[in-house]
């Protein structure tokens, strides 16, 4: 029997999976680690961070077996990872919600042209992509600059620690927005008018081939046998569609994980004319996908637990149970609509539909009578509504998915599953095996390892629906949704005010 890995460099922790040629899920292992945010709308991790996540984990998995076929990548996307000469990691990775570059973004905008720069990269310039992270660091940090050799996105420089190669793959390159996603190539218009040398780029390939080998170094920090295969993976969102299935047209998803997304696949390139929605190359080879991003979708939930409940933490903890179950809960004594309460979840700025980085969280409508059970139910479905503006974008370009498949930490709570179930108005499927975006990353080297014919019979052959969540009633959220979208309008110029004071 063949065992293949997935490895999903997540922005909360790293996870490695090991599952088995028919698709079993034999041991999985997840270590955390922190963001940091020095300044208002920054983010940033330590790379070394990311891979002693990634050794400890794949430590833990590979002692089941010595016969792994290959080893797949997938991770947060856009993060900048900036080595020297000799490898060493020059500066902290910036991440993909951080929110620094908008100055950056006009620059790019002025030197490629607005529509040229959608022709080419099918995307507006966003804080969120590397491209302007990258020009960030020329202008601010010139020292930092000038030492970079090379330039890698979070899985990328695992690849690298497990390698000693220097390469990515075409959906988590197209996030750099240095890509041309009708070609699957890096773009020279788009290098040249950015001053960026091809040479500090990775070799591009779609995500199932094969990027190089384990090395005798890597193995001993891992305990994995030199010369394993690894694929070159894709980036966690276009992974998870690959590990819920989500690989033909018609075909759909939404995650709740750090961020929040809903993603559908296409065979064709199709792009929002107003770049509220991402364009990208996904894991099938040759093929795309559109999504719509929030940014603090777990991590809304994840920061109103760290600042306000500590007394569940530790009792949960006493319980041997995960926090969240008892913050649910509580939400769960809130009726639908958190009696009046909402919640906006901009707490890093906002990509899809504001594209603002100037935007903030807000708990708007608080009365005295509101407790916590209501707080935590209105983020609950503040980031439900966010994630149901992505999914009217995508409907608005014609893209109305017959199934509509879920997964991320968030959606294991079936509270958040069912609000987002009526708020969405359709039922949502979860995929079995659970495992998102580490699963989808270890089938796809099973398909590099020639092990499954491709992407899709891999799917088709290993992938079962899991549990449905019913959309009960969604008609309590519908006027509530009109109201949390009157929100943003009434708040845009004061973000912007506010934004400035910061400065
Ligand atoms: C997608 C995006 C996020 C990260 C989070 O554009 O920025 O979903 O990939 O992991």
């Amino acid at each position: 029997m063949d065992y293949l890995i997935g490895i999903d460099v997540g922005t909360s922790g790293t996870k490695s999976v090991l599952m088995d040629q028919t698709g079993r899920v034999v041991k999985s292992c997840t270590r955390e680690y922190p963001m940091s945010q020095p300044y208002n709308g920054w983010a940033e991790q330590d790379p070394e961070d990311w891979w002693r996540a990634a050794a400890e984990t794949l430590r833990e998995i590979s002692e089941e077996t010595d016969n792994i076929a290959g080893i797949g990548l997938s991770g947060q996307m856009h993060g900048l990872v900036m080595l020297d000469e000799t490898g060493n990691v020059l500066r902290p990775a910036i991440l993909w919600c951080d929110q620094r570059t908008v100055p950056q973004c006009e620059t790019i905008t002025r030197r490629v042209g607005k529509q040229q720069l959608t022709a080419i990269t099918a995307n507006p310039a966003l804080p969120g992509f590397t491209a302007s992270k990258i020009l960030w660091v020329k202008e601010h940090e010139p020292e930092c600059w000038r030492r970079c050799r090379h330039i890698l996105l979070p899985k990328d420089y695992i690849r690298y620690r497990l390698t000693g190669l220097f390469a990515t793959d075409v959906s988590d390159a197209g996030g750099m927005q240095l890509l041309d996603i009708g070609k699957r190539q890096w773009s020279q218009e788009i290098l040249s008018a950015l001053d960026i040398s091809p040479h500090l780029l990775g070799q591009v390939y779609e995500s199932p081939e094969i990027t190089g080998f384990v090395t005798r170094e890597a193995g001993k920090a891992t305990g994995l046998t030199p010369g394993i295969p690894v694929a070159a993976g894709a980036g966690d969102n276009a992974s998870s569609a690959v590990g819920l299935g989500v690989v033909r047209t018609g075909q759909a998803f939404t995650t709740i994980g750090t961020s929040g997304v809903v993603y559908a696949h296409t065979d064709q390139m199709e792009i929002d004319p107003q770049g509220r929605l991402h364009t990208f190359c996904c894991a099938v080879p040759g093929k795309w996908h559109v999504m719509g991003v929030t940014q603090a979708a777990g991590l809304s939930l994840q920061w109103f637990r760290n600042q306000f409940c500590q007394k569940e933490t530790e009792l949960a903890k006493e319980q041997g149970i995960d926090p969240y179950v008892l913050m649910d809960r509580e939400a769960e004594q809130s009726p639908p609509g958190s009696n009046g309460l909402y919640y906006l979840p901009y707490l890093m700025g906002e990509r899809t539909p504001h594209l603002d980085s100037n935007a903030r969280g807000v708990f708007f409508g608080l009365s005295a009578m509101h407790t916590k059970k209501d707080l935590i139910r209105s983020v609950l479905e503040g980031v439900a509504f966010s994630l149901r503006d992505c999914l009217e974008l995508l409907q608005g370009l014609e893209i109305r998915p017959a199934q509509m498949l879920v997964c991320g930490g968030g959606a294991v709570s079936p509270l958040w599953r069912s609000i987002l179930a009526d708020i969405f108005a359709l039922p949502l499927t979860a995929a079995s095996p659970q495992q998102g975006a580490a699963l989808g990353a270890a089938i796809l080297a099973g398909v590099g390892a020639n092990i499954y014919p491709s992407v899709e019979q891999a799917c088709h052959q290993l992938l079962q629906p899991g549990t449905v969540t019913d959309c009960q009633h969604p008609e309590q959220y519908q006027s509530r949704y009109q109201m949390y979208q009157a929100l943003y309008p009434a708040l845009k110029s004061t973000f912007l005010l506010a934004a400035q004071l910061l400065q």
